[in-house]
């Protein structure tokens, strides 16, 4: 059982679709103020209604664009705003892009690594201060979301790879810098995860079984897996844990192979 997070303010970037919606339900059942961060009002809608109708958490739509400093020094102003305060951040927004090295143009290079790595840099420099911590109060907690492609090559994802290799680069960086100011830093790396941005990969003829056949726990993971680990690891029984980067990823980056290949 994770620590109530009844009236923390916990802001999920990418909350639209995917994991970040998935982190974003697990906070919002857990009592939080969350606040849903993704570039399209329409479709942070349906993904709050959805929650809505399960439970009956306080949330509050933010669309910005992370890879903009205007948008994030925006967001922060309409966050403190509403709540004065910031207990939890949760960076999820990304992209992918499918292509070789030598066919990938300077400015679909800069879109990955603005989308996955720069915004999570902006990110800690526009609300780092707001989530310093006095002795007396809960820690803040800053969480990036990694990736395999964080410590393994992925063909065709150079610039998916460069991203979130530096991540976790920037989050050690990060924890070390703030862990005086009692805010800790982490990364959670998942494996394969059923969302639309693992659909294009997944539903390929063939590529589901052979991706299955080198995880040693045997199947995708669910957007559930990564938002309990978030969880824990935004809650203050996580607060000797920080600057490290956590795998949900079913054993694959600690498997050569499988017995079931
Ligand atoms: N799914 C997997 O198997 C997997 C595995 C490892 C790591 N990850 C990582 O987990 C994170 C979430 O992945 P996912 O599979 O949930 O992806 P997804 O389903 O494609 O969702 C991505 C989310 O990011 C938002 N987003 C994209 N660009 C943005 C920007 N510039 N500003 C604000 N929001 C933006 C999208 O909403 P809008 O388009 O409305 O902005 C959407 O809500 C990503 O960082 C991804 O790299 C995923």
């Amino acid at each position: 059982m994770f620590q109530d997070f009844t009236n923390k303010v916990v802001i999920v970037t990418g909350a639209s679709q995917g994991i970040g919606a998935g982190v974003a339900k697990q906070f919002a059942k857990n009592e939080a103020k969350v606040v849903l961060v993704a570039r399209t009002l329409q479709k942070l809608e349906p993904v709050r209604n959805e929650i809505g109708a399960v439970c009956n958490a306080e949330m509050f739509l933010c669309p910005a664009d992370v890879s903009r400093m205007d948008e994030i020094v925006a967001l922060r102003d309409q966050v403190l705003q509403q709540y004065g305060t910031v207990d939890v951040i949760v960076n999820c927004a990304g992209v992918t892009m499918k292509k070789q090295i030598v066919d990938m143009s300077v400015e679909e290079w800069d879109t990955v690594i603005d989308t996955n790595l720069k915004s999570v840099f902006m990110m800690a420099k526009v609300f780092g201060r707001d989530l310093f911590r006095d002795s007396g109060t809960d820690a803040g907690k800053f969480i990036a979301i990694g990736s395999v492609g964080s410590t393994l090559s992925i063909p065709s994802s150079g610039a998916y790879c460069a991203s979130k290799g530096g991540l976790v680069q920037l989050v050690k960086v990060l924890a070390n810098e703030w862990a005086e100011s009692r805010v800790h830093v982490n990364a959670i790396c998942p494996g394969y995860i059923a969302t639309p941005l693992s659909d294009g990969v997944l539903n390929v003829p063939g590529v589901m079984k052979r991706v299955i056949s080198r995880i040693p726990v045997g199947a995708i993971g669910s957007v559930d897996d990564i938002a309990h680990a978030t969880l824990f690891l935004s809650s203050q029984e996580a607060n000797y844990i920080t600057g490290t980067c956590l795998p949900v990823d079913g054993g694959f980056t600690s498997a050569a192979y499988t017995t079931h290949n």
